[in-house]
């Protein structure tokens, strides 16, 4: 579904992401592991298109998309979430999942009704899946953090994604909330079938959640494979553990 070549992001000569390599098959959950400041966000920022690549490929079903902007990339099939929080506060649950879904079927159909009366069934049907139904009506910044991050996943959701891109799903959400998106990555992986592609911290979620890991390390792919073989292999404990372990 998607494969990355060779991809290179250089800030002011600073390579964030030197030649990194990255495969995606339809169906997988995929992990990027490595260290702060690895390039992990650069290069999911790289792929959803926020930044454009110096050079290397970034295909996506078939096509090259590398240098898209992030609206078309999105109508092509790829929707994420951010490190940084970014729904709107004084709108509601409901509204913050409804302007996302307006924006999907604006494009297709319906253009001419009243925007409050557009996606209401599709929202509601988000906020089901997600389990986030019972606060459609709250007001976005009263939310715990942990349904904050849920929101953002529902969010993107409203995009109709055939590949979600997770930043950190649970930065720093407790022990709970952090099992609560265990369960709903990989509700969301089995029931409706989506490709996911996810960077973070949490080993736990990582290893209950990957069937692929991807490590990074000083902006390169150093290692890809299956969870098992990334726990042993000496490389990815001496890149990502310092050696400690
Ligand atoms: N817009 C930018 N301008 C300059 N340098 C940047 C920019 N964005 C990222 N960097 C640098 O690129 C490197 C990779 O950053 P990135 O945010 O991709 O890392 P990360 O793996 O996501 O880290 P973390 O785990 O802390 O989120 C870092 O050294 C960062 O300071
Ligand atoms: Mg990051």
């Amino acid at each position: 579904m998607l494969e990355v070549k060779g991809l290179v992001k250089s800030f002011d000569g600073f390579l964030a992401v030197n030649r990194a390599n990255l495969s995606v098959q339809e169906g997988e959950i995929v992990a990027v592991i490595g260290p702060n400041g690895a390039g992990k966000t650069t290069l999911f920022n790289l792929v959803a298109g926020q930044l454009i690549p110096n050079s290397g490929q970034i295909v996506f079903r078939g096509e090259n998309i590398g240098g898209l902007s992030p609206h078309r990339i999105c109508r092509m099939g790829i929707a994420r979430s951010f490190q940084i929080e970014n729904i709107f506060h004084r709108l509601t649950v409901f509204e913050n999942v409804q302007v996302a879904v307006i924006s999907y079927l604006e494009k297709s159909y319906r253009f001419f009704s009243p925007a409050r009366k557009q996606g209401v069934h599709e929202t509601l049907q988000i906020l089901d899946e997600i389990g986030l139904s019972d606060k459609a009506g709250r007001v976005s910044g009263s939310l715990s953090h942990g349904d904050r991050k849920v929101l953002e996943i529902a969010i993107a959701l409203g995009n109709y994604p055939k590949l979600l891109i997770l930043d950190e799903p649970t930065a720093g959400l407790s022990p709970e909330e952090t099992l609560s998106v265990i369960d709903l990555i990989n509700k969301l992986s089995r029931e409706l079938g989506l490709t996911i592609l996810l960077c973070e911290h949490n080993m736990d979620l990582v290893f209950s959640v990957a069937n692929r890991i991807m490590v990074m390390q000083h902006g390169a792919s150093i290692f890809e494979g299956k969870p098992d073989e990334a726990r042993k292999s000496p490389q990815v404990q001496e890149a990502y553990l310092g050696g400690s372990a």
